[in-house]
């Protein structure tokens, strides 16, 4: 007579008992519940039974496959759980508390002038504010004096959002809301990240940063703005700076003018950097038009007031030597992180 279910259950546990590999437990299934197996060749009993109680033992025959298909796959689990204590137990220990040794980490050379320039400016009576990215079109050219369909708004095509606001091409989008929220007499300065649809090339980037500063008082004139620019040229290069000034043209000053300092990369004699003239275009500056002081709240019969703005891209690239704008924005910590301090 073949074997009894019970004898088979009690063989198959002490079977499994014994068997220790993956490979062991999957011998052990094959043979138990494998087509030729075991647990199957129970059936075979049937024939000697009596047909009433084929159906209890069929049912039997089935708890008993279920159980040695859990029986095994549990020890499988428990094999694996010992497996990863094991890797566990011998893996390399980290004391998290440890001080780590990473490379030294440095500040964006745009950072490195920013901080420099607003510390000059602090030191002469300039407050630091600091502004939104995304602007209205009202703050970046209106309050400017640059109405719809001007011929500056040319210069200065930018990022415009579903909602008609836009990502400020200068940092002037912010001398209304100060001048608003100050009045006169005001000095301050306003850094900020500029955007610009441009075709870049060694000095021109669609994403730069310039410092914007304005001085209103009574009896400001021209020439207390070269004297600020002049004071905080020498100090972030520690020489006399050469500078030059030209007429240029801003809706929202007059007069304007383009504030241009010797190339320092060339010095002077013309390189790619400064589209080979010698020298570079720093500073567009000029006297606050009344327009732009009336919008502001500003009184034009006691004040006037000067405002520039300045590339601070442009500055960092001539402080560091940086010959191309592009190296500024590319996050290549190769070139940028030589820059330590
Ligand atoms: N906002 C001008 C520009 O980016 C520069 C400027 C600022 C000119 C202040 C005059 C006065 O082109």
């Amino acid at each position: 007579m073949a074997i009894s279910l019970e004898e088979l259950r009690e063989q198959f546990y002490e079977n499994l008992k014994n068997a220790d590999s993956s490979e062991a437990f999957e011998q052990l299934r094959v043979r138990y519940l494998g087509k030729k197996g075991e647990v199957t060749g129970l059936l075979k009993n049937m024939g000697a039974l009596a047909a009433d109680q084929r159906k209890e033992y069929g049912q039997k025959v089935n708890q008993l496959k279920n159980a040695v298909e859990q029986a095994i796959a549990d020890r499988i689990a428990e094999a694996h759980a010992k497996d990863l204590e094991n890797k566990i137990a011998l893996a390399p220990r980290f004391d998290l508390t440890q001080p780590v040794q990473l490379p030294e980490g440095s500040y964006h050379p745009i950072t490195l002038v920013q901080r420099e320039v607003e510390q000059i400016f602090a030191s002469m009576g300039f407050t630091i504010e600091d502004y939104d990215e995304i602007v209205d079109d009202y703050h970046c050219f209106e309050a400017l004096n640059i109405p719809k369909h001007h011929p500056a708004r040319d210069m200065q095509d930018t990022y415009y959002l579903s909602n008609g606001q836009l990502l400020k091409t200068h940092t002037s989008a912010a001398q209304n809301a100060i001048m608003r929220k100050y009045g006169a007499p005001l000095r301050a300065i306003f850094p900020g990240r500029c955007f610009r649809n441009e075709s870049t090339d060694a000095c021109h980037e669609n994403t730069f940063f310039q410092m914007e500063g304005i001085m209103i008082d009574e009896n400001i004139s021209i020439s207390n703005l070269i004297y600020f620019m002049k004071t905080m040229l020498s100090e972030v290069f520690q020489k006399d700076i050469k500078v030059r000034l030209r007429p240029g043209f801003f809706p929202f000053v007059e007069p304007g003018f383009e504030l241009d300092i010797s190339c320092l990369i060339c010095g002077g004699e013309g390189c790619p950097s400064c589209k080979n003239s010698g020298w570079l275009e720093l500073c567009p500056c000029g006297m606050i038009h009344p327009n732009v002081l009336k919008a502001g709240g500003i009184d034009t019969e006691k004040y006037t007031g000067f405002a520039f703005g300045l590339g601070l891209t442009r500055l960092a690239m001539m402080k560091y030597g940086v010959k191309d704008i592009r190296d500024l924005n590319s996050g290549n910590l190769k070139s940028l992180s030589q820059f330590v301090k």
